[in-house]
């Protein structure tokens, strides 16, 4: 089974929840320490072989697509002045040519009408999706494992973990099946529901590998849960026609879409840094 080469970003969401913060800048560009979101998703993709990056934007949001440019004369001043870290630190965002894409949603319709929006780039192949706002810190990237993962079972794939039973109605939830170490077989998906509504606690996260196959069904626009298209409505479709599959990742998910998790995803990485964690420990500390 071949790999997987090609990832969409959904990114066109208007990040109310960051206001005034967003009033002027996407919040995929707010940083976690001195990398912005959209970055380290960028990074677990390209960790995981992906070399097609198609962000899924809109309007007003067009700064994420001019970061990915070459900073010409930010560079040149670099150069002129010997600042050999600086230098490195862009050298290390720099995607090949040609490597990124957007493609515009034009109307605020859903995750599962963000990814549509892509299907032409996609094509008839498996494709990954991240979330930025899902940021997760671990030994070997999510998408990492998951694509180690669907080398061994095909189909359909999502990241999941365990959530408090009163946050259902903010995640995708899985009815779940038979267990095999790490993987666990999807029954069912539903979007958001009550918690006495649930299947049970088992939560969908940002990342998900899936057939081509999703986009036919989305094409049918069906609305779903808050009068959107969800693309958990249209996966929950091919499940019992192809494998799907949700994956126990290791490591520690930040939900950086909340403001709490933004801060504590900021503390979380700045510790594991050895230029500022010394500092921010003993502030904590100190506390
Ligand atoms: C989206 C998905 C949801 C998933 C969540 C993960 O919801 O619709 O199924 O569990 O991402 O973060 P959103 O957070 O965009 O409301």
């Amino acid at each position: 089974m071949s790999g997987i080469d090609i990832a969409v970003f959904p990114v066109g969401g208007m990040g109310t929840r960051f206001l005034p913060a967003t009033k002027a800048m996407p919040k995929e560009m707010l940083p976690v320490v001195d990398r912005p979101l959209l970055q380290y998703a960028v990074d677990e993709a390209i960790e995981a072989g992906i070399s097609q990056f198609v962000l899924v934007t809109a309007r007003g949001k067009g700064s994420m697509v001019d970061y990915f440019d070459q900073a010409g004369e930010l560079v040149a001043i670099l150069k002129a002045k010997g600042k050999a870290a600086e230098l490195a630190v862009l050298e290390s965002t720099q995607l090949p040519p040609g490597a990124i894409c957007t493609v515009r949603q034009q109307e605020p319709a859903g995750l599962g009408h963000a990814i549509w929006c892509a299907r032409h780039i996609v094509g008839r192949r498996p494709f990954a999706i991240i979330l930025p706002d899902d940021l997760v810190q671990a030994k070997v990237g999510c998408l990492k494992q998951m694509v180690d993962a669907w080398g061994r079972v095909g189909g359909n794939m999502i990241a999941a973990e365990r959530v408090p039973e009163h946050r259902t109605k903010s995640y995708g939830i899985i009815t779940p099946g038979r267990q095999d170490g790490a993987l666990t077989e999807v029954l069912g998906l539903v979007e958001k529901p009550k918690p006495e509504d649930a299947p049970s606690n088992l939560a969908v996260i940002g990342r998900y590998i899936l057939q081509p196959e999703v986009m036919d069904i989305l094409s049918e626009e069906k609305r779903g849960a808050g009068g959107e298209i969800q693309l958990t409505d249209a996966m929950a479709q091919l499940i019992g026609v192809q494998p799907f599959h949700a994956v126990a990742f290791e490591g520690v998910r930040h939900d950086c879409g909340d403001k709490a998790g933004h801060v504590i995803a900021n503390i979380a990485y700045a510790l594991a840094r050895e230029d500022v964690g010394p500092a921010v420990r003993a502030y904590l500390k100190t506390l």
